[in-house]
């Protein structure tokens, strides 16, 4: 039972925080790139056109939506750092590693780092394989999460649905590009301030 009660404990705080950290900053983004918002918000509705929500089935054929989660995971990995330590002398690539030697893995570094540009991965083979190091926010190596394809699906309709059933806008007198991207330090890595948007139903 004890077992049980922690392999659940696990599986909440592993995949809540995260979902909720990512979908905050895909948000975020799209606030501040409206022309990426309209593309995302226009391959929604047309894909879905005549139905009443988006049902998983609708997701493979949303390719641009895929590619905006991936472009929102690799500039804002909500787990972007997480220590190994060397348990033996090893020598990774012809250096020597020394036992109790902390090593972090880290992703690429791909052109306009700073860019919120989905179109990077479309038409690319990269994808969350957890050895591929230019997307590696699953982690890397043989102990990735174990939730990837979940995670996928969730985030991946979470945000469909919220493009499909509301509008977006900017509080009064704010400019997209007066967002921030400040951070904040935990668990999982945050947007500093909450937030603030104006969601209406869509007409
Ligand atoms: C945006 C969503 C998510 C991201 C970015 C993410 C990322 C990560 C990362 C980086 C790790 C550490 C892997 C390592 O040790 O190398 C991890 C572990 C884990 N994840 Fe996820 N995760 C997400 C969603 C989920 C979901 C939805 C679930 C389950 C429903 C989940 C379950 C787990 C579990 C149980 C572990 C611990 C595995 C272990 O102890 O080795 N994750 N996740």
């Amino acid at each position: 039972m004890d077992s049980i009660k922690a392999i659940i404990m696990d599986m909440f705080s592993a995949g809540t925080d995260t979902t909720s950290t990512l979908l905050e900053w895909t948000m975020n983004e799209l606030m501040r790139n409206p022309k990426t918002l309209r593309k995302l918000r226009d391959e929604v509705r047309q894909v879905t056109e005549g139905k009443s929500d988006v049902t998983e089935d609708d997701l493979e054929h949303m390719p641009y939506l895929a590619a905006v989660i991936k472009e929102s995971l690799w500039l804002h990995s909500p787990v972007p750092l997480l220590p190994r330590e060397a348990i033996k002398d090893t020598k990774v690539l012809g250096y020597n590693v020394a036992a109790g030697t902390q090593v972090f893995v880290y992703t690429t570094i791909w052109e306009d780092p700073e860019e919120f540009q989905p179109e990077r991965f479309l038409d690319s083979s990269v994808d969350y394989k957890v050895l591929h190091f230019g997307l590696i926010p699953f982690g890397a190596g043989r102990r990735g999460c174990p939730g990837i394809t979940f995670a996928k699906v969730v985030n991946e309709l979470a945000l469909a649905r919220m493009l499909f059933h509301f509008e977006f806008s900017l509080l009064n007198g704010t400019k997209p590009e007066d967002l921030d991207v400040d951070e904040a330090l935990g668990i999982t890595v945050r947007r500093k301030f909450p937030l603030l948007v104006v969601a209406s139903p869509r007409i």
